[in-house]
């Protein structure tokens, strides 16, 4: 059998995530993996904060923090923040781990013993008032390619173009301000990427070839443009030091790695957190608003504590995803992979990189710096966690980018969810109570128009089930739309609330078809809004708790369709008992609409 790893891109440290963010790793990932875990497989879901660099020490000074305690507050939110979204990580770590630490270095050493990593010396940026190097973001001042007088050392924001400190026009301390500043001469290590280009690209030849076209083109071009060598360390007070047994004077000088260096190598110490956690740990961290609905968890049954089994040396049982946006393609398809190859050890490697281009704000830039744009922790205030896992699937920037707009949003919220979900269940739930009460009703024997609901819904959920894992979102969540537009498009025709007048028993069997129709929506809508698929298991769950007679409710029985020629949607008997729920989705009304407009500047 096939073990899942999957790794959502690790967010950075400063500041709350915006949607942007989400739509292009955290969120397809749990997608799939929820869908993964359905579906009977054994998953590892993997994420962390990506804690150290220059971004992470100017976010503390700005808060006027320590950065290791700034580093642990800010964690805490981002994982408040994701258990809001039902992300269902196995585990959410950090990279300012020690188990980080201690693979970081490891890999350095393994890399510097195989002739990839040599010692340089370099000229950098030093600010006398400081009394320090001003690396990456600590220097800030002119573009020399646009202009713009908010360029930073790493990077220019307005053209993107990327930067070193000493390539800035009028640059001044981002500590200080002080422009007074010096270049002078340090040692640092580099990565010598260039002698691994032939094995990056012996390796992409061999993999990639099912690779979404986004992924490989980032990729070739990178290898087109040939790999340079990189500094790999930094001088900064907060980061994985540079190992004093290989790197004596470095590390007498303060040296840390490169954000860049330890933070994927992070994927793989956030597996061995997860693997040390305690038992306590492990259950606080599962708490998801969506975990109390669900059934028992299958991962309980999996064995923990081999991390070493899904990274060293794993066999080709294991398959590794890794979701990201474009932005971080490079560092994915190229950077890492050649750190691996260089070790000279059996790490394991992605299979697959899913990467995904921009999420725009009414066709603009979302920015954390300029906090322009819907951030993730405002968006849970303004409305439930599954409005947003919809909307974001259903219009994942995957081809293209695309443009979020509240007007958009708002019509996709009323009209998928609302008038197409929501509607169904809550028409055919209440009806059926007011005509037969409280359990599932009896009588009628199903005809044609039961068989080919049957069918379609059985052609839908394979239609779903393949876009799920050929990772084709906009894709799975249209299957999906067309699943929830099945029931009302049934009870358009058969007219149960007429029926009821004349025909009671064609009315019953219209009302537990479709109500069958409810439970099958309810098993496969959980990948991608778990909550409410949590809220439908439980209509039919009988007060007592117990499982629903004939229908175990995983997605072996979701695919019963396919296994028998007749097709009609008759797993959930007649006598079960139900509830009706509280309305599922309320519509955004242009009140809502205008106050959102407002309140986040469209
Ligand atoms: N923190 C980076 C970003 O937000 C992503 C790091 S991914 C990892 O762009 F591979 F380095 F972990
Ligand atoms: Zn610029």
């Amino acid at each position: 059998m096939t073990r899942h790893l999957i790794t959502s891109a690790l967010p950075y440290i400063n500041g709350i995530k915006h949607l942007g963010n989400m739509v292009g790793s955290m969120l397809p990932a749990d997608v799939y993996a929820r869908y993964l875990r359905l579906t009977g497989h054994e998953v590892l879901f993997i994420c962390a904060t990506d804690e150290h660099g220059t971004p992470a020490e100017l976010a503390a000074h700005a808060a006027g923090l320590p950065v290791a305690e700034f580093c642990a507050r800010a964690h805490a939110a981002q994982k408040a923040v994701y258990d809001g979204y039902a992300l269902s990580f196995d585990h959410f770590g950090r990279s300012s781990s020690p188990q980080n630490a201690e693979l970081t270095q490891h890999f350095a050493r393994r890399l510097k013993e195989h002739g990839f990593i040599e010692e340089r010396s370099v000229r950098q940026v030093y600010s006398p008032v400081d009394g320090r190097f001003l690396p990456d973001r600590y220097v800030e001042g002119t573009c020399p390619h646009c202009g713009d007088e908010r360029a930073r050392g790493d990077q220019c924001e307005n053209c993107t173009r990327v930067l070193d400190p000493a390539d800035l026009l009028h640059p001044r301390s981002a500590i200080s301000g002080s422009t007074d500043l010096e270049v002078r001469e340090t040692r640092h290590l580099f990565l010598l990427q260039s002698r691994l280009q032939q094995e990056v690209e012996a390796w992409i030849d061999a993999v990639a070839g099912t690779w979404p076209h986004l992924s490989t083109s980032i990729a070739r071009k990178w290898l087109t443009e040939g790999l340079h060598d990189r500094a790999i360390t930094r001088d900064l007070d907060w980061g994985v030091p540079v190992p004093a047994d290989t790197w004596p004077e470095l590390a007498a000088e303060g040296k840390v790695f490169y954000v860049w260096f330890d933070a994927p190598i992070a994927y793989i110490g956030a597996t061995k957190e997860w693997a040390e956690a305690s038992p306590a740990q492990v259950s606080a961290a599962g708490g998801s608003p969506a975990a109390a609905a669900a059934p028992a968890d299958p991962r309980a049954s999996f064995p923990r504590r081999d991390w070493r089994s899904w990274w060293y040396e794993a066999d080709d049982t294991v398959r590794y995803t890794q979701f990201m946006g474009k932005d971080n393609v490079p560092f994915h398809t190229v950077m890492f992979p050649a750190t691996e190859l260089g070790v000279r050890e059996p790490w394991k490697k992605a299979d697959i990189v899913k990467g995904f281009n921009w999420l725009t704000y009414y066709g603009g830039k979302f920015s954390t710096s300029a906090r322009r744009g819907v951030f993730t922790a405002e968006a849970l205030e303004v409305l439930p966690a599954d409005y947003w896992r919809y909307y974001l699937v259903a219009h994942a920037p995957e081809s293209d980018d695309s443009s979020f707009t509240w007007e958009h949003f708002a019509a996709s919220v009323n009209k998928d969810l609302a008038d197409t979900l929501g509607n169904f269940v809550n028409r055919t739930l209440s009806l059926s109570r007011r005509k037969y009460g409280d359990t599932v009703p009896a009588g009628g024997a199903a005809g044609e128009p039961e068989a080919r609901l049957g069918a379609e819904a059985a052609r839908l959920l394979a239609e779903y089930e393949e876009h799920l894992s050929g990772l084709h979102y906009r894709k799975a969540a249209a299957a999906l739309r067309s699943l929830w537009a099945l029931g009302n498009a049934y009870l358009a025709e058969k007219e149960p609330w007429r029926e009821a007048k004349t025909d009671p028993e064609g009315a019953a069997l219209t009302l537990r078809t479709a109500m069958n129709l409810v439970r099958l929506q309810a098993i496969v809508s959980e990948p991608v809004v778990p909550v409410t698929a949590g809220a439908l298991r439980a209509v039919f769950a009988p007060a007592e708790g117990g499982p629903v007679q004939g229908d175990p409710g995983g997605w072996a029985d979701a695919t019963w369709v396919t296994a028998d020629e007749a097709r009609t949607l008759d797993f959930l008997p007649a006598g079960t008992p139900f509830t009706v729920p509280p309305l599922l989705f309320s519509k955004i009304t242009d009140a809502d609409l205008e106050s959102y407009r407002t309140r986040f500047g469209a």
